[in-house]
């Protein structure tokens, strides 16, 4: 591999979403604002909608870490939940051991004593989901019911739900208004622009242990890779780093300590995601283009 080559420690563009390696760009900054500020003025339901790969697990993680020093988190990655499985898996996550055969009505008894008991030591409970939009209806229901549970000047437990915009889709319709109303806090995650991958790309070398006095500018990506980064990849940090991965290989394959535009464009050559993108798109155009082309001969055509 090309950690020698570039003096590495370790592989900069990892798919896990390692803290360590979080660049606090204003996107994700301004997110977790919102999630502060959210969970400071305890409001019950808050969401963070991004497309795929755009850094939603990271982001939790981050507010795990935050969250774990000033209130009491109930984790839940898995949201293909029934309500009962939901249930189950809260009391866990606050502690609680559970027959499996217990009732429904003792089980949500026993949660809601253990909320209550977290607020007489003064701490919040915060569920974090992830995933969100892949909960079922009922189960967004059960967690709903939970956050009834308040005093006069806050609630008892808070929401915390991380999703692709298929949700915002599922709380659109009539049977999830209730829910809908209730979530007074709520950001998107866009995609990076050219300067945020920039800084993006330099901040993981840097983790990874590039030297500031092999590369003096930080960096081995020049300016026209990253253009073609942004480009192939939509500024989607997931999609940059397979590119970035692959790309540094290629430079290393050509015994280079620079990435240019040409690895980069021949990184994305064997990139499902971005292979397919592109694929579609000239399929779109070629389709438009012949279809106007279509028209214009028929118009010509007409008597
Ligand atoms: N702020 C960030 N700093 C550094 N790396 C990041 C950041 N955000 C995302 N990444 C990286 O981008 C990749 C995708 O991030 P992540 O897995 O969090 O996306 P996701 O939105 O949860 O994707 P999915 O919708 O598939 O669950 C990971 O490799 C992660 O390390
Ligand atoms: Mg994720």
């Amino acid at each position: 591999m090309y950690l020698y080559h570039y003096g590495l420690a370790e592989l900069p563009f990892n798919l896990t979403p390692d803290t360590d390696f979080y660049c606090e760009l204003p996107v994700y900054s301004d997110a977790m604002n919102v999630l502060r500020i959210a969970i400071e003025s305890g409001e019950g339901f808050v969401k963070v909608i991004g497309e795929v790969g755009t850094g939603k697990t990271m982001l939790c993680r981050m507010l795990l870490n935050y969250v774990e020093k000033n209130a009491h988190s109930a984790y839940l990655p898995n949201p293909y939940l029934s309500p009962n499985e939901l249930r189950l898996a809260l009391a866990s996550e606050l502690g609680l051991r559970i027959a499996r055969t217990i009732d429904q009505y003792q089980l949500t008894e026993k949660i809601n004593k253990r909320i209550l008991k977290f607020h007489d030591q003064g701490k919040q409970v915060i569920v974090i989901v992830d995933e969100a939009q892949a909960l079922p209806k009922e189960s967004l229901e059960a967690l709903r019911l939970f956050t009834n549970l308040e005093t006069e000047k806050q609630k008892l437990l808070q929401v915390v739900l991380f999703a692709q915009p298929e949700l915002d889709e599922r709380l659109a319709k009539p049977d999830l208004r209730q829910l809908r109303q209730r979530i007074a806090f709520s950001c998107k995650l866009k995609p990076l622009d050219k300067r945020s991958i920039d800084i993006y790309i330099n901040h993981r070398l840097r983790a990874a242990g590039l030297s500031l006095e092999r590369f003096p500018n930080g960096s081995i990506f020049n300016s026209s890779a990253i253009k073609s980064l942004l480009s192939r990849s939509r500024g989607v940090p997931r999609l940059v780093n397979i590119l970035a991965h692959k790309a540094m290989m290629l430079a290393y394959g050509r015994g280079s300590f620079k990435v240019q535009a040409i690895d980069v464009k021949n990184a994305a050559k064997d990139t499902d995601d971005i292979s397919f993108h592109r694929w579609w798109w000239a399929l779109a155009l070629a389709l438009g283009l012949g279809g106007s082309f279509y028209g214009i001969t028929l118009m010509g055509w007409q008597p």
